[in-house]
């Protein structure tokens, strides 16, 4: 068979490791050159699909593929677009067809979390339902470590360890102020509505009494008395008190917190600012002096501070799938299976796409420590592994020093536009 082309393209919220994925996608179809002819990257995920407007990543040296692997955020420009169902719009998968067949993409590589996983199992089905084979496989993706059917997911490990390094940092920072001044510091972080990357700050605590002293997670509904008596018990103890609260916090009757009023293209709401309502909270009824972060896209850009265990589970996902693809598999992703906690082996695994479209994974009940404010030695087993590791970037000047890609436009061979 002479060789096809292939797609990769990146969506939703990038991560500080999602390049490491798109490195290990280019690197492996690099050495197939006799089944993957080009290799083109969406601009801005499935919409570059749409649009015609895609990367040739063969114009790209073997330099600068290889510094993806160290260089945060999304090389090709990421999305947030969801492709309707076959029957509500039916032409955004007529235009994919046509403008696959134009440039012969045979294979489809989607990188994303949940629902971008449910894109992928929509293109995996045009062979299916409109007469197109491809092959399609999806690549896990997010911070939020939230898809199913994955022990975990490139990217949280990252996010985790710079948010359990700055807990410990501006722990130390508020200790060493609380006599005379601050008493109280929070840090919002992300995670909309699974609690992982809060819980990853438990991580910082080596002794009893050391900060986070209160974790506030999506899947605890949020119990104002009880946490403000938890502050004040910690304030009393120790001195001082900090505080790790997920975005995705909600109150008994499961509305969000913080909600910043607006939705992405998912329907989301849009999330932030969780962080500095707690914070008032205290002040006002304990009186505490406070000082408070919002991680936000500190936490998921980080790759100064990226975990090595992450990186290599990044470019693995991303060589597997090719490989995958190349051995006959479709509409699969592959995902981290762990093989044992210490010492940490994991290895690569698959699910259907069918199972991860769509599907919020949350932390199970046993993570969570009784009083709804911790994480449980379970919890820290199966966390502790997923930040373990450096994997610095070059630093030129004092800065890291990453890679701008050249990211030359495919000749569009259609011309026609598409509106989205
Ligand atoms: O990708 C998941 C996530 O990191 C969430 O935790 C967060 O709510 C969201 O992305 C914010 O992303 P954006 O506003 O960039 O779409």
């Amino acid at each position: 068979m002479p060789p096809r082309n292939a797609l990769y393209a990146q969506s939703g919220g990038v991560t500080s490791v999602v390049n490491a994925s798109a490195c290990g996608v280019i690197e492996a179809a690099r050495q197939h050159p006799d089944q993957i002819g080009h290799l083109y990257a969406g601009r801005y995920g499935i919409m570059g699909a749409l649009r015609e407007d895609m990367i040739d990543t063969g114009q790209e040296s073997v330099e600068a593929i290889a510094a993806l692997r160290y260089t945060p955020a999304g090389a090709f420009g990421s999305c947030r677009y969801r492709l309707k169902g076959l029957e509500e719009n039916r032409l955004e998968y007529e235009r994919l067809i046509e403008v696959f067949a134009a440039h012969d993409i045979g294979y489809f590589f989607y990188n994303g979390g949940g629902d971008s996983q449910d894109t992928a199992l929509k293109v995996s089905q045009l062979g299916e339902h409109m007469g197109y084979p491809i092959t399609c496989l999806g690549i896990p993706k997010t911070v939020d470590n939230d898809l199913a059917g994955t022990d975990c997911c490139p990217g949280f490990g990252s996010a985790a360890k710079y948010v359990a390094v700055s807990t410990r940092e501006a722990g130390l920072d508020v200790r060493s102020m609380a006599e005379s001044s601050t008493k109280l510091f929070v840090l919002e972080v992300m995670g909309r509505h699974a609690g992982w990357i809060a819980a990853a700050a438990g991580l910082a605590a080596q002794e009893p009494g050391d900060p986070p002293h209160v974790i506030l997670l999506p899947e605890v509904p949020f119990d104002r008395d009880a946490f403000l008596a938890t502050v004040k018990n910690s304030v009393e103890r120790f001195g001082y008190c900090v505080v790790v609260v997920s975005e995705g916090l909600r109150d008994e009757q499961g509305r969000f917190i913080s909600d910043a009023g607006s939705q992405d293209a998912f329907g989301h709401t849009q999330l932030g600012g969780v962080g500095p309502v707690i914070a008032r909270m205290c002040t006002d009824a304990l009186g505490y002096k406070h000082h408070c972060a919002v991680a936000d896209y500190l936490q998921r850009a980080a790759r100064h501070i990226a975990s090595k265990t992450d990186v290599d589970q990044a470019y693995a996902v991303g060589r597997a799938a090719v490989e995958m693809a190349l051995a006959g598999r479709n509409a699969v992703m592959p995902t981290i299976v762990r093989m044992a906690d210490h010492p940490y082996q994991w290895d690569i695994g698959e699910v259907p796409l069918s199972e991860v479209a769509n599907v919020e994974r949350k932390m199970p009940a046993s993570y969570i420590r009784q009083d709804g404010f911790g994480i449980t030695e379970a919890g820290r087993r199966y966390l502790q592994p997923l930040i373990q590791g450096e994997d610095y970037p070059p630093y030129r000047d004092g800065l890291p020093e990453y890679v701008t890609l050249k990211n030359v436009s495919v000749p569009k061979r259609l011309g026609t536009p598409f509106d989205i």
